[in-house]
């Protein structure tokens, strides 16, 4: 008989990782256009540790009566199809849920999503693996997006090339013409330079653009050429106008058949992926104080 309910992690009152909680919720048919996707892997990630932190909440960006659901990224199989969906049962998924305004998430047994937000794991990629790629992947890529083709001969700084966002910045921007040096913790020199990237640990001014993976707002904008071009990762808090910059923030966003090409090209081993540990999704409030001391590479992924 399949279960009437499902686990699923929240907040009520956020206040850190001791605030979350494991409740069962309601398991509902899926509607038209919409798949139920049973989830074997959710990768943690920053947001999630502010979400759970009050972060959005303290900013007057999530209102929910009475909890709010926790969990970007996923993968998992079909376990149930809408009205209008070609995907079959037991099809390998991965995607990302955005917006913080929400009282569901991906730390969950099961979720329930539009089908066009889902692409396809390729053979070849475990689903461990594939929960890292959705939400930075596509971060990167709608930077990207932001950016455009490079300039003639045009330099990107991108800050935090270690870490998830910035490790994709890196080799998608290549791609896109951009001549790319990575600004990383003297110790992540090696992947840096794996991406194909030149390495910094501070950047002198003057580039075209930067890419601020880091999060490191004024500080990289500062080393933004006069007329070039920022993108940042915080869109409640973007720097303020100087010097004649371009300033944008990238508010991810689902894209089944973009994240297709991104599982594509990490399949195939152009695109990296970094586990650093697989938890039980009991264990989510450790996982998260783990993320919290900072210096961790690769995601930790949790388990329903
Ligand atoms: N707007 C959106 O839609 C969106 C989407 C995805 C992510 N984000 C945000 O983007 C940011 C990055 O996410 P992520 O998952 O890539 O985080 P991450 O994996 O923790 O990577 C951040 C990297 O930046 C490094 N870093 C921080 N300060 C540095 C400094 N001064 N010099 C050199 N390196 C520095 C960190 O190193 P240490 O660990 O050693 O500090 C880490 O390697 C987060 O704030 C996240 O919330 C926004």
């Amino acid at each position: 008989m399949i279960a009437s309910t499902f686990r699923t992690a929240v907040v009520r009152i956020p206040g850190g990782p001791g605030s979350i909680e494991i409740i069962d919720v309601p398991l509902v048919a899926p509607g038209p256009g919409q798949v139920r996707v049973e989830i074997a892997a959710a990768a943690v990630n920053p947001v999630d540790l502010a979400v759970a932190g009050g972060v959005f909440h303290a900013m007057g960006l999530i209102n929910q009566p009475e909890w709010t659901g926790l969990g970007w990224d996923f993968a998992g199989h079909v376990a149930a199809a809408g009205p209008g969906v070609g995907l079959a049962i037991g099809t390998r998924v991965a995607g990302m849920v955005g917006g913080f305004d929400r009282d569901f998430g991906t730390y969950a047994e099961q979720l329930i999503v539009p089908v066009g937000d889902v692409a396809i794991v390729p053979d070849g990629l475990d689903l461990i693996a594939a929960s890292t790629v959705p939400l930075n992947g596509l971060t990167a890529a709608q930077i990207l997006d932001l950016l455009g083709d490079a300039p003639a001969g045009g330099r990107l700084l991108v800050t935090g090339a270690a870490g998830a966002v910035g490790g994709y910045v890196a080799p998608l921007a290549r791609s896109r013409g951009w001549q790319v040096t990575g600004l990383a913790r003297a110790q992540d020199e090696a992947f840096v330079r794996g991406l194909g990237a030149d390495f910094t640990t501070h950047g002198e001014p003057g580039w075209d653009a930067v890419a601020d993976g880091a999060g490191l707002q004024e500080q990289a904008l500062a080393l933004v050429r006069d007329g070039g071009a920022f993108v940042g990762v915080k869109p409640n808090a973007e720097p303020a106008a100087e010097r004649g910059i371009a300033i944008h923030a990238v508010v991810a966003h689902a894209d089944g058949p973009r994240l297709a090409e991104l599982l594509d090209r990490t399949t195939a081993g152009e695109l990296p992926t970094r586990v650093h540990a697989v938890v039980p999704l009991d264990q989510v409030a450790d996982a998260h104080r783990a993320v919290a001391k900072g210096g961790v590479r690769g995601r930790y992924v949790l388990t329903p």
